[in-house]
């Protein structure tokens, strides 16, 4: 199968051209760069063992997106989007552009292509301040900022137009704290600038690269006063994709599946576990909660199971050791001098 996958350079979408690759997939990576960088995609030709095809361009762009379609295209999957948190409160309107205007010219490039089967990258950020664990993708929506908004609307978007055109599949896969990196080393999560998710932060203490973690809230009504999130393996992950392009490649209509591995652990719970596997060591500090952070957030992860017939193997451990082993190999990322 032929697959475009917007955002392919990114994080995600990096270990998933690797797994849809090892699969025998024909992947075109179709990116802007504005967070990720060719190397990543030089490496992941390097595991793959072939060439990786990419098409630097906007999914906003006609032109970019026209062209990438001219080849013929099976299934889109589409992680392109902005997405911390901070900065989409501070630039909304940079989030509501790319993020929601980005979908809607994707979908409509889709249309004039006639694909009709999208993989979409949601979140768990849906839930908003979710009271009940586990989350089941039944229960309400609501978004807590302007990143989440954009996930809300751009998953409303797809069932929205799923809806009109009855041959459409989407699978709207609401991710929870992806986390690790590929075994080999070589590829990973490379943040500009200070990381916005808690284990890039944590290894880039345990290399010294920054002093100490701000752990933010030491009161939650917890096991040990942190938050609880429930963190999976960005491998497992990778390997939701494949069995969701399989899903929309044999089924129609529009579901969204929670993708996490159904445990919930502290952010305590993860530095030990972290400083346990490695022997490195991370020094962090307690520091007032972060506005709009829930307590704890885990999913149930029951309908992946059932739907995709899919299952999150690797546990905490291995997410910190395959962490580790990035961020050693790569002490800057993917800033190579
Ligand atoms: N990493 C997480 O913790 C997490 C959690 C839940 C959901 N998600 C979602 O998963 C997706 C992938 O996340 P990631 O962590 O791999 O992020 P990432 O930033 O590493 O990857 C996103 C990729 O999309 C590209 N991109 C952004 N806007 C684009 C545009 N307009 N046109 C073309 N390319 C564009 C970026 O250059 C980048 O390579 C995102 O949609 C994100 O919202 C991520």
């Amino acid at each position: 199968m032929k697959i475009l996958v917007c955002g392919g350079a990114g994080y995600i979408g990096s270990h998933t051209c690797v797994a849809l690759g090892q699969l025998g997939h024909e992947v075109v990576v179709f990116d802007n760069l504005s967070n990720s960088t060719r190397v990543a995609i030089d490496r992941m030709a390097e595991l793959v063992g072939r060439p990786v095809a990419f098409i630097q361009g906007d999914i906003r762009e006609r032109r970019d997106l026209a062209r990438a379609f001219a080849g013929g295209v099976d299934c889109v999957i589409h992680f392109a989007a902005l997405k911390s948190v901070g900065e989409s409160c501070s630039r909304p309107l940079t989030y509501f552009d790319n993020n929601i205007s980005g979908t809607i010219t994707l979908l409509q490039a889709m249309e004039a292509a006639q694909v009709s089967r999208m993989v979409f990258s949601s979140s768990a950020t849906v839930y908003g301040n979710s009271e009940q664990v586990p989350v089941t993708e039944s229960a309400p929506l609501q978004a807590t900022n302007p990143y989440g908004r954009t996930k809300l609307i751009m998953e409303e978007l797809i069932r929205d137009y799923s809806a009109s055109q009855p041959g459409f599949s989407g699978v709207l896969l609401r991710y929870f704290n992806p986390v690790g990196a590929h075994p080999s080393g070589r590829i990973g999560e490379s943040p500009t600038g200070t990381p916005a998710n808690l284990m890039p932060y944590v290894t880039q203490v345990a290399i010294k690269r920054r002093e100490q973690l701000q752990v933010f809230g030491g009161d939650y009504p917890t096991r040990d006063g942190t938050g609880v999130r429930d963190y999976v393996h960005v491998v497992d992950l990778a390997e939701a994709h494949a069995s969701a392009v399989r899903w929309a490649m044999t089924q129609q209509g529009c579901i969204a599946l929670n993708l996490g591995t159904g445990c919930g652990y502290s952010v305590l719970e993860l530095i030990r576990t972290f400083e346990r596997t490695t022997g490195a060591r991370v020094p962090y500090r307690i520091v007032e909660r972060r506005p709009g952070d829930v307590a704890e957030l885990w999913a149930d992860v029951s309908m992946a199971r059932e739907v995709l017939g899919w299952q999150a193997r690797h546990g905490l451990e291995r997410m910190c050791e395959d962490a580790w082993r990035w961020q050693l190999n790569n002490p800057d990322g993917y800033q190579v001098a």
